[in-house]
């Protein structure tokens, strides 16, 4: 499948990454387009896939788009490739904030949309991407996009009225998660720990942790208990982010990014 990616920046390389060593496709057949000639440059080289100045000529190429810009960006992109999109190409936004309803108002054909919300782990082929059917998409475009992020991650799809918690969530949610293993570090180092022990011990505790949540559905709170043991060393700890008030911190940060991302567009 020939994949379109305009707007190469750092989730578009992270999907260009990923979808090569996932096998979703071929370095030959990825066109990729971008204002700025050095990271074109920067692309071709690294994976050997298609680099194109103009955007028209990614979308005359490639049978799926992906727009990688930045929401501002969007409107510009979309007049521009107006003309030269088709009912028979996928177009998959990306962009934080932008309904397809949006996308579809700037396009005079019935051109099947899909927004998607990945985030920056696909870099790593364990993205998070959630996945809405826009108009003229039907099963089958789901499908497609579903597969496509798959080579890069999980996927799920929900309705699009949840785009902007998701986005907060899990669109943003490596940066929250980056930020805790950094004070996990800070606090190993604090303790006595070398710095790159400190940063191997926290950032191999919190994949364990995810993964033993994801393999066995149980509440964390279960889990949680399990390492709790009666006057032991975990409850000391735990008190002290329970004071801290980690808790109300994260609800308060996801609700402020979910505002945050419901004004994007407009701002
Ligand atoms: N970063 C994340 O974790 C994340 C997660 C989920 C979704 N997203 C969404 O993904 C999209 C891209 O985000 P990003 O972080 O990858 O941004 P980014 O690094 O700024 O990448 C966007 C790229 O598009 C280029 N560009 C700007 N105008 C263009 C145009 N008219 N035609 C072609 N290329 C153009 C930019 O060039 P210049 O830099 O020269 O302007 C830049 O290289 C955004 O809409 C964002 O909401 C991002």
């Amino acid at each position: 499948m020939k994949v379109g990616i305009i707007g190469a920046g750092r989730i578009g390389e992270a999907l260009i990454s990923g979808l090569i060593k996932g096998g979703f496709a071929k370095p030959e057949e990825i066109y990729a387009s971008d204002i700025n000639h050095q990271r074109l440059k920067h692309l071709s080289s690294t994976y050997g896939i298609n680099c194109h100045r103009s955007n028209v000529e990614v979308v005359e190429k490639s049978e799926v788009v992906i727009l990688s810009v930045k929401p501002k960006d969007i409107k510009k992109v979309l007049e521009e490739i107006n003309n030269h999109l088709t009912p028979s190409h996928l177009l998959i936004s990306v962009a934080a904030g932008v309904a397809t309803s949006y996308i579809a108002r700037h396009l005079t054909k019935p051109v099947p949309i899909v927004r998607a919300m990945p985030n920056v782990a696909v870099l790593a082929r364990e993205g998070m991407t959630v996945v809405t059917a826009g108009p003229n998409a039907n099963e089958k475009h789901l499908e497609v996009a579903e597969k496509l992020f798959q080579a890069v991650g999980k996927t799920l799809r929900l309705n699009e009225e949840y785009f902007d918690a998701v986005t907060a969530l899990s669109g943003s949610g490596p940066a929250y998660v980056f930020l805790i293993i950094e004070a996990m570090t800070d606090a190993g180092v604090k303790v006595g720990l070398p710095r790159d022990v400190a940063s191997y011990l926290s950032s191999q505790t919190t994949l364990g942790a995810a993964k033993m949540l994801l393999e066995t559905g149980e509440h964390p709170a279960r889990l949680r208990e399990m390492v709790t043991t009666p006057a032991g060393v975990t409850i000391e700890g735990i008190i002290e982010l329970e004071e801290g008030k980690i808790r109300t911190t994260i609800i308060n940060a996801v609700m402020k990014a979910t505002s945050r991302s419901k004004e994007l567009l407009a701002s």
